[in-house]
């Protein structure tokens, strides 16, 4: 409840009532400022929750019709904090027997590809550095950026995983594989 008991005069000497909304917005005094921070703060929590849920159920929603025509499944990989920049994420898509593996290039940028070298299926090594990934079986190597085979035996791109990022988070959306 609302009290004046524990408030500063305003300045100009009028009543609360007849003070501007900007003072109102912008108190100078704890009561009044908790009181705004803490319904503002369960109005948020509620809704980012309800955002949450309903994202879910999308994407439950959308899984269960890409899985009727045959399409790969759209996974969450990370969070968008998970991943530092030049930092990298192996993972599975679009089953547990498929490694890949996520790069953050840039702030706003992520590249992920399978992790099967396209000669003999070793698990290719990224390298963010270099700006390459490396198999070490027969010294393959791809582009960081696009998966191109650019040296060594292999003759294909690595096959790119499609990404989303939505919300605060990245996910796999699909597979393309490239000849
Ligand atoms: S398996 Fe990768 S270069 Fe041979």
């Amino acid at each position: 409840m609302r009290t004046t008991d524990n408030l500063s005069l305003p300045p100009d000497g009028k009543p609360f009532h007849e003070q501007p909304q900007w003072r109102n917005d912008f108190p100078i005094d704890w009561p009044q400022d908790e009181l705004v921070a803490r319904r503002d703060f369960t109005k948020f929590l509620v809704l980012t929750s309800f955002a949450f849920v309903v994202g879910q159920w999308w994407i439950a929603l959308e899984n269960v019709l890409r899985q009727r025509r045959g399409k790969p499944p759209i996974r969450r990989i990370a969070g968008l904090a998970d991943l530092p920049v030049g930092q990298t994420l192996v993972f599975h898509y679009p089953d547990s027997h498929d490694p890949c593996v996520l790069v953050r290039t840039a702030r706003q940028r992520f590249v992920a590809f399978s992790q099967k070298c396209t000669h003999l299926s070793c698990a290719v090594r990224p390298e963010p550095e270099k700006g390459q990934f490396y198999c070490p079986c027969h010294h393959g190597f791809f582009d960081l950026n696009t998966g191109v085979q650019t040296g060594g035996p292999p003759r294909r791109p690595l096959p790119r995983i499609k990404l989303e990022i939505r919300g605060d988070s990245i996910y796999a959306t699909g597979v393309e594989v490239r000849s």
